[in-house]
Order: C-alpha cells, then sequence, then structure tokens
C-alpha cells in the first residue's frame, strides 16, 4: 500500500527528530494498536525504545504468550513481561462497582509501570497506540459534553506523574489505516485484524465480582465463541465480539440430574468507530450450536444468552 510506505517512512523520520538520543517506555495491551506503535518505533529508534507487557490477569486465553511471542520471536523486540496478576486480581477483590474496577485498574497499571521505568532507569519518553477516535473520545469517553459513562482506562494521567513526554505515532489514523499500517509492517494478519480489547480486560465483562474461578469460566468460554465465529467465516464481519459472565446461577438439566451453574452472555457488534454500533444478527443456528458447544465445552455453565442491545442505548462492553 503506498500511503501507508509513505506513512511509515514519514512517521519514522519524525520519531527520530522527536527522541533524538532519548530512552522511550512503551506499553503493550495484547491489542492492535500499542503493538504497532511499538514495531513502527523499533524500527526509528531500535533499542532506545524498552516494550512493557503488564500481564493483569485479565487477559483472554494464551493472549499473554502470543504478545510476547511476536515480540521476541517474531520480531526480536525485547520485552519486560511482567506478571502482575496477583496484585490486580488480589486488590479487585471484593470490587462490584464498574468504576471502582477501571480506576483500580487505571492506578495499578500506573504503580507497576512505574516500578519497571525505575527498573530500566527512567525514561524521557512514553509512547502509546492513541488513536484519532481516542482523541475525541478522551474528553469524555462515550460520553456526551458533561458526562462521564466510562473513565477511560488507558494510560492518562501516567505521563505527568513520571514526568515523560508523549510519542503517539498513531494519533491520526483510524483503526482500519492501522491495520494497513500493522501489515505494511510485516504484523502476523492473526494480529492486525484482532477485534479490539478494552484495556481494563475481562474485569469488565465479569459484572459483579472477580474471581479466578469466574475468569477462567469466562475465558474457555469466549475461546470456544470466537472459534464458532471464526470457523463460520463471521470474525471479519465483525467488529467486536466476545463473552460476557453473568454474576447469576441458574437451574439447568443434564443427563438426568439438576444442574446450577453460570449464564453467559454473547455479545457481537459491528460499528465503524465503536462510537455507535449495532448488535450483529447471526442466524439462530449459528447461535444455538455455540450455546450447545459453550454449555458442553465450559464446566460451570449451563445457559447462554444473546445481547440483542445497540450502542446506543447499550454500550458495547457491559461495564
Ligand atoms: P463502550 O463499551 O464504551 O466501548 O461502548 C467502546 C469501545 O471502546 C472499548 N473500551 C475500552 N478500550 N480502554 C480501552 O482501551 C477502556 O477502558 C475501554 N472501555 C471500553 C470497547 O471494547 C469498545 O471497543
Amino acid at each position: 500500500d503506498w500511503t501507508m510506505r509513505a506513512f511509515r517512512e514519514e512517521e519514522i523520520a519524525k520519531i527520530r527528530a522527536q527522541v533524538g538520543k532519548g530512552k522511550v517506555i512503551c506499553g503493550l495491551s495484547g491489542g492492535v494498536d500499542s503493538a504497532v506503535a511499538a514495531v513502527l518505533i523499533h524500527e526509528a529508534i531500535g533499542d532506545q525504545l524498552t516494550c512493557v507487557f503488564v500481564d493483569h490477569g485479565l487477559m483472554r486465553l494464551n493472549e499473554a504468550e502470543q504478545v510476547v511471542d511476536l515480540f521476541r520471536h517474531h520480531y526480536n523486540i525485547p520485552l519486560v513481561h511482567v506478571d502482575a496478576s496477583k496484585q490486580f486480581l488480589g486488590e479487585l477483590e471484593g470490587v462490584t462497582d464498574p468504576e471502582v474496577k477501571r480506576k483500580t485498574i487505571g492506578r495499578l497499571f500506573i504503580e507497576v509501570f512505574e516500578q519497571e521505568a525505575k527498573k530500566i532507569g527512567g525514561a524521557d519518553f512514553l509512547a502509546q497506540g492513541t488513536l484519532y477516535p481516542d482523541v475525541i473520545e478522551s474528553v469524555s469517553f462515550t460520553g456526551g459534553p458533561s458526562v462521564t459513562i466510562k473513565s477511560h482506562h488507558n494510560v492518562g494521567g501516567l505521563p505527568e506523574r513520571m514526568n515523560m513526554k508523549l510519542v503517539e505515532p498513531l494519533r491520526e489514523l483510524f483503526k482500519d489505516e492501522v491495520r494497513k499500517l500493522g501489515r505494511e509492517l510485516g504484523l502476523p494478519e492473526i494480529f492486525v485484524g484482532r477485534h479490539p480489547f478494552p484495556g481494563p480486560g475481562l474485569a469488565i465483562r465479569c459484572p459483579g465480582d472477580i474471581t479466578r474461578a469466574k475468569l477462567d469460566i469466562l475465558r474457555q468460554a469466549d475461546a470456544v465463541y470466537i472459534d464458532q465465529i471464526r470457523k463460520h467465516g463471521l470474525y471479519d464481519d465483525i467488529w467486536q465480539a466476545f463473552a460476557v459472565l453473568l454474576p447469576v446461577k441458574t437451574v439447568g438439566v443434564m443427563g438426568d440430574g439438576r444442574t446450577y451453574d453460570y449464564v453467559v452472555g454473547l455479545r457481537a457488534v459491528t460499528s465503524t468507530d465503536g462510537m455507535t454500533a449495532d448488535f450483529y444478527q447471526f442466524d439462530m443456528k449459528f447461535l444455538g450450536e455455540t450455546a450447545t458447544r459453550i454449555i458442553n465445552e465450559v464446566k460451570g455453565v449451563n445457559r447462554v444468552v444473546y445481547d440483542v442491545t445497540s450502542k446506543p442505548p447499550g454500550t458495547i462492553e457491559w461495564e
């Protein structure tokens, strides 16, 4: 793609000019944006960049391994992998309020990141995969001018606290352009084409209190759902699809026994920028088959429901 090749060269020159001999630290989230930003910056300044991946224990199945593999093996870019799951899940214990969850995760993220920055002797710049829609939304995430619907967790507040300047090479791009740039930089398709994933991770897909046991159930149900979507060739038609674990148990019957297990909610939407969205119109056969697979393959689930709410009035995530 000619435009992206030109963009790549231009941005590399800009990054070099901005950073000079300074040190840059970049937080990876597992998502496309931060990965593309990191690879681009690495191309520009090589080992002046340190990538940090904070695993909060709220990732999807195998996600942490995939990130580590992409950077260390595919690109040979050094990566600091911090397993902070104990700290995050510990502090989230008993927290049920969605805003408190988001703020707790945001605060811990800053703390862990600060520790890591200290270990490398500090950094002059913080790199982020901020996109154009984030720039608009960050005024008030998803909300109108004066109401905050959700506190966007992405490292806001971090640069001032740590006295770092921002490097944001994707600030003028939309998601589809970031994907093009990712392809231009040689990121594997499985990574580039990925659905967006929120910073607070599975915490906001587990309404009510969060436990390791619930997260395990959610991760497995989500993996079956995504597998179904991929097998039916629907993944690229959908902006975002994921499972939610409801904090209720209902009665069911399996074989000749009673079950009393959790309900999984399935969400899938189409959208162009995440600001508005329509629920995805699966056919009923697909939904039925997916429900059967989840109930058969995931212990602890005996009922599956599909969310038919668009945005507005619903948001994409449940919290
Ligand atoms: P909502 O739920 O507000 O989400 O309709 C719109 C889009 O933003 C993602 N999202 C987040 N992304 N940090 C992120 O990086 C967050 O705190 C956050 N909250 C929601 C959501 O997945 C959807 O794509």
